[in-house]
């Protein structure tokens, strides 16, 4: 028996899928460098440095596939896929600071590089530039979608907080918390695409669906990928998520799945955010086939994401959500 691979190379086989919007691509990469400046030295220095470490864009390349699925002729998509992605950035720069995480995006994160303090604030910048460009779009509509989803991520990011160093945290409460902190803003991203390109309410509801089930099963993967990858293909800290106490899928199925003694050392290490038998950990977490649930929970999200979409015409776009969702089960980054 041995733990499935997450072997897709997320950012390589996303290629061919970015192929599909190419031309908005590169106005994304224009706009970003145009609307992010700043008069103040520090705040272009950490967001460039986060910027340019250039992460999947993952979420970017959703709604402007979301867009052209529902329109031939979208407007403001590039704007909105632009204020979506300095969001996502800005929860990355404060995420790092409360996981006290050192590496991002194969970098140090701007927490280690330059502090928590700057951190912290330039990601309110970004926040708020973010508000910024969504003015311009001019859409109430738009408007009060993100500001609920800002204010979900906080609560979302605040309860995962609370929830650090329990190990008794149940498959719901952990939904709970990815639905906030995460699958909040997939699911925005994929509405407000709809919602900007003035749709029925049934598209945007489908689009809303697939975001928020794409948003469940990329953050269940990501937590495997905590305790199944390596440092070099993800970018990121292995083991980070038990440091912090973090309670997630595959801890929660290896301790109803353990024996007695195998849930209690799980439990203190939960309770101590304690590293020190990660070892043994990842060996309960093989033995209980804990990692092979949590593909399966993600795989029946994918479903329903890809299910989701059936409400839209049959285009190469929708085709191309379609595949990013495949991918996105099996990424190890
Ligand atoms: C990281 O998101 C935060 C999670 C929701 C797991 P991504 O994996 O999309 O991060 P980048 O933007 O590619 O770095
Ligand atoms: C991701 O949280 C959600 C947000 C950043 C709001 P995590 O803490 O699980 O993500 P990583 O592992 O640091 O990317
Ligand atoms: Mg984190
Ligand atoms: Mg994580």
């Amino acid at each position: 028996m041995s733990i499935p691979v997450l072997n897709i190379d997320l950012k390589l086989n996303l290629k061919r899928i970015n192929a599909l919007v190419n031309n908005d691509l590169n106005d994304f990469d224009r706009l970003i460098s145009q609307r992010l400046g700043s008069d103040i030295r520090l705040v272009n220095e950490i967001s460039q440095h986060i910027i340019d470490a250039k992460g999947k864009r993952i979420r970017p390349l959703v709604s402007l596939l979301a867009s052209r699925a529902v329109s031939e002729s979208p407007s403001n998509h590039v704007l909105t896929a632009l204020i979506i992605e300095l969001i996502h950035t800005a929860t990355l720069l404060h995420d790092d600071v409360v996981d006290q995480s050192l590496l991002r995006r194969g970098k140090p994160t701007a927490n280690a590089k330059f502090g928590p303090k700057p951190s912290v604030l330039v990601g309110d910048f970004l926040y708020s530039r973010a508000f910024q460009l969504m003015n311009e779009i001019e859409n109430e509509q738009m408007m009060k979608i993100m500001s609920n989803t800002t204010n979900t991520i906080a609560e979302g990011e605040v309860l995962q907080f609370m929830s650090a160093n329990n190990p008794k945290l149940s498959e719901k409460d952990y939904m709970q918390i990815i639905y906030r902190k995460t699958s909040a803003l997939f699911e925005a991203t994929t509405e407000i695409s709809g919602v900007i390109q003035n749709q029925a309410k049934e598209i945007c509801l489908a689009l809303k669906n697939y975001g928020r089930h794409l948003g469940n099963a990329f953050q269940i993967i990501d937590d495997c990928l905590d305790y199944n990858s390596s440092e070099a293909v993800l970018g990121k800290n292995i083991g980070d998520d038990l440091m912090e106490g973090k309670t997630t899928l595959p801890l929660i199925i290896a301790q109803q799945r353990g024996t007695a003694a195998e849930n209690h050392l799980i439990s203190e290490a939960i309770l101590n955010g304690d590293l020190t038998n990660l070892k043994s950990i990842l060996l309960i977490i093989e033995a209980t086939e804990s990692i092979e649930y949590c593909i399966d929970r993600a795989s029946e999200e994918t479903n329903h994401a890809i299910t989701a979409l059936e409400a839209l015409p049959n285009t190469k776009y929708k085709d191309g959500l379609i595949k990013l969702a495949i991918l996105a089960l099996g990424r190890s980054n």
